[in-house]
């Protein structure tokens, strides 16, 4: 179903939050150390075989395109989707260097189809988004069909509910430096006390486990990052069956 909502923790329309955030995004987490390794890690955890030679992925949630060129560089022969409901983090995407073969499309999460974005993708990263669904067991069940059997899933997401240390540190730094960044360069919080309200309800890592196997994933696995976002940041790995 689609919902055009958020999940129930106070941001209705998170694409259209980010477009008031787009012009900044890029320095904001340009400034977190890791960021774009963490993104390239979990993109070269795929195994994409031959440089992703004749493969088709899709980057869902792919914003200003940061989780887009981290799948680029782990697969630089392959074709990429790569779509976001916000047309500002798009504009942001659409306007760095691509290949031919990367194209930017808008759309919702909840119904990609009717963004045409029509399968089989032999892989999919979707980075730092799933925690923003409403619906992420209906969302999950789209991404399994849209891969073609045995074809690989990759969720990049902030994931505390389980270790109460990453908690405290993920808190900590939210009203340390996060928020207070936020505020510089937007002189709007909002989005910045939603990403801190949103990792703190999001499944914990045996959860989001779990609900990939009850959305009919197999070969579920997990690997963290390194740096002080270990146990905070996780790659969620999955393959479709067959
Ligand atoms: C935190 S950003 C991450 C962007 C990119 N994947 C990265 O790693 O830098 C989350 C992105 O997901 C998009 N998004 C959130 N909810 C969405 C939805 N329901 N449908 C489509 N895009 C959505 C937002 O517009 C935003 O660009």
């Amino acid at each position: 179903m689609t919902t055009g909502r958020g999940p129930d923790n106070g941001m209705p329309d998170v694409p259209g939050a980010f477009d008031a955030e787009a012009g900044t995004y890029d320095a904001l987490v340009g400034a977190n150390p890791g960021y774009h390794k963490h993104l390239q890690l979990s993109a070269a955890r795929m195994q994409l075989p031959d440089g992703g030679r004749g493969l088709r992925l899709l980057d869902v949630g792919c914003g200003t395109g940061a989780s887009t060129a981290a799948l680029l560089h782990a697969a630089p022969h392959a074709e990429i989707v790569a779509v976001d409901g916000s047309a500002g983090m798009l504009a942001q995407a659409r306007a760095k260097d691509w290949p031919k073969s990367v194209t930017f499309v808008q759309g919702r999460a909840e119904d990609l189809a009717a963004a045409g974005v029509i399968g089989p993708f032999d892989g999919i990263l979707a980075a730092y988004l799933v925690r923003n669904l409403a619906e992420p067991d209906s969302f999950l069940q789209s991404l399994r069909t849209l891969l073609r059997p045995g074809g690989v899933v990759a969720v990049h997401e902030y994931s505390v509910r389980d270790s109460p240390a990453a908690a405290a540190i993920w808190n900590a730094v939210c009203i340390a430096i996060i928020i207070p960044a936020g505020w510089f360069r937007s002189r709007d919080t909002a989005l910045y006390r939603y990403l801190r309200r949103s990792v703190n309800q999001f499944d914990g890592a045996a959860g989001f486990r779990g609900r990939l196997q009850r959305n009919g994933f197999v070969d579920v696995r997990t690997a963290t990052v390194p740096g002080w976002q270990h146990n905070i940041v996780h790659t969620f790995l999955a393959r479709s069956p067959g």
